[in-house]
């Protein structure tokens, strides 16, 4: 299924070197912000957020103003139609007809693709659920490039909620495109890295480890990528309080780093980061998050200025098939295809919407 706007919805919908072109972007409006301060005049961008948010949501609208474009949107869905029972794609068609581009965070996986089917403007992938979160991928190599100088080489731990925490996996898909990347999974055995973004790992030939201990992991990293457990996709609190406070990065395991790790968190911090470890030098999560705006400016412009088509499924569509994801998008919202990609083994599709798979 073609649109004719150009999404981004997945960064591996592209090709590396469309995301480095947004990344040196970045870097130069980081460097000489005015010189970008009116090429969105006369733009509109709507930020559309079913879910909490604090950074993305006033970063992409920062990004906008500083471009010269203006805003409409929602931060509290119980505030507009969708209370009264309005669909996804409705809310997407009307907006996305008052806007240039739009910009959606929403609890449930592939919420953002699906949006795109019908949108008659670009949709951008602020959050979908536990699955993927590209913008903040996007700030996190921005980031990288800034303050490692690299995008390869690196050695990055990835501690807490590997399971739930989309930036995780957004930043594995893209990190894994670079060479000599290696991963450590730090987390405990209920919270692990989920099959399939281990597999695309593999795929192109990182490798990663999976250990239960931050302290026997920490001084082999150069990039310490902290996660907050995400109370809000447990099936239970007793689940979620099994897992609080496993994980808390303070000032003594800090001693135990190299001299030149970065400790990055895409934030908000609940309480795995101690507040001592904001003094250290090594911590880059408060510059990481004002690196966003340059990201999201970047990016704005690319995908409104390419003016490029794009594909939005290009699975096969099985509409008597059900994703086995209770939570996919597909299975709240009826009207939408269902479309499977065949993964690598021949007996698995994969849910083109929240990449679940299934048994055929
Ligand atoms: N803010 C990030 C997200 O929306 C991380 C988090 O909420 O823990 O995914
Ligand atoms: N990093 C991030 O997505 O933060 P918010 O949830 O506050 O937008």
């Amino acid at each position: 299924m073609r649109s004719e706007y150009q999404h981004l919805i997945d960064l591996s919908d592209y090709p590396v070197t469309w995301w480095k072109r947004i990344i040196e972007l970045g870097e130069k409006i980081k460097n000489d912000p005015s010189e970008y301060a009116h090429v969105c005049d006369g733009k509109l961008m709507a930020t559309l957020f079913y879910e909490p948010s604090t950074r993305t949501q006033m970063s992409f609208q920062t990004a906008m103003i500083r471009l010269g474009g203006k805003i409409i949107g929602f931060d509290n869905p119980a505030n507009s139609s969708v209370s009264k029972g309005e669909t996804l794609k409705d809310t997407t068609k009307i907006v996305s007809s008052y806007s240039d581009v739009l910009v959606i965070r929403h609890p449930i996986p592939g919420a953002a693709k699906a949006a795109s089917l019908t949108a008659g403007c670009p949709v951008i992938n602020a959050g979908d659920g536990g699955h993927l979160h590209p913008t903040q991928t996007l700030t996190d190599l921005l980031t990288l490039k800034i303050e490692k100088k690299t995008l390869s080489g690196l050695t990055v731990g990835m501690c807490g909620d590997l399971i739930n925490g989309r930036t995780v996996h957004s930043l594995c898909k893209a990190l894994c495109m670079f060479p000599d990347n290696k991963f450590i999974f730090i987390s405990t055995p209920e919270l692990r890295m989920p099959a399939y973004i281990k597999d695309i790992i593999t795929a192109h030939g990182s490798t990663f480890e999976e250990i239960d201990s931050l302290e026997e992991a920490i001084g082999r990293l150069d990039v310490l990528y902290m996660t907050r457990i995400q109370q809000e996709r447990f099936a239970s609190r007793e689940d979620y309080l099994a897992q609080k406070d496993t994980y808390v990065l303070d000032h003594q395991k800090m001693l135990l780093a190299k001299k030149d790790m970065i400790v990055m968190h895409p934030l908000p911090r609940v309480d795995e980061i101690t507040v001592e470890v904001d003094d250290d030098s090594r911590a880059m999560y408060f510059t990481q998050a004002r690196y966003g705006v340059f990201a999201r400016m970047a990016l704005i412009m690319t995908i409104l200025g390419d003016k490029k088509t794009s594909e939005t499924l290009i699975g096969k569509t099985y509409n008597s098939v059900k994703c086995d994801n209770p939570n996919c998008i597909t299975n709240h919202e009826p009207y939408l295809p269902k479309s499977f990609r065949s993964s690598g083994d021949s007996t698995l599709l994969e849910c083109e919407y929240c990449d679940e798979r299934k048994l055929i």
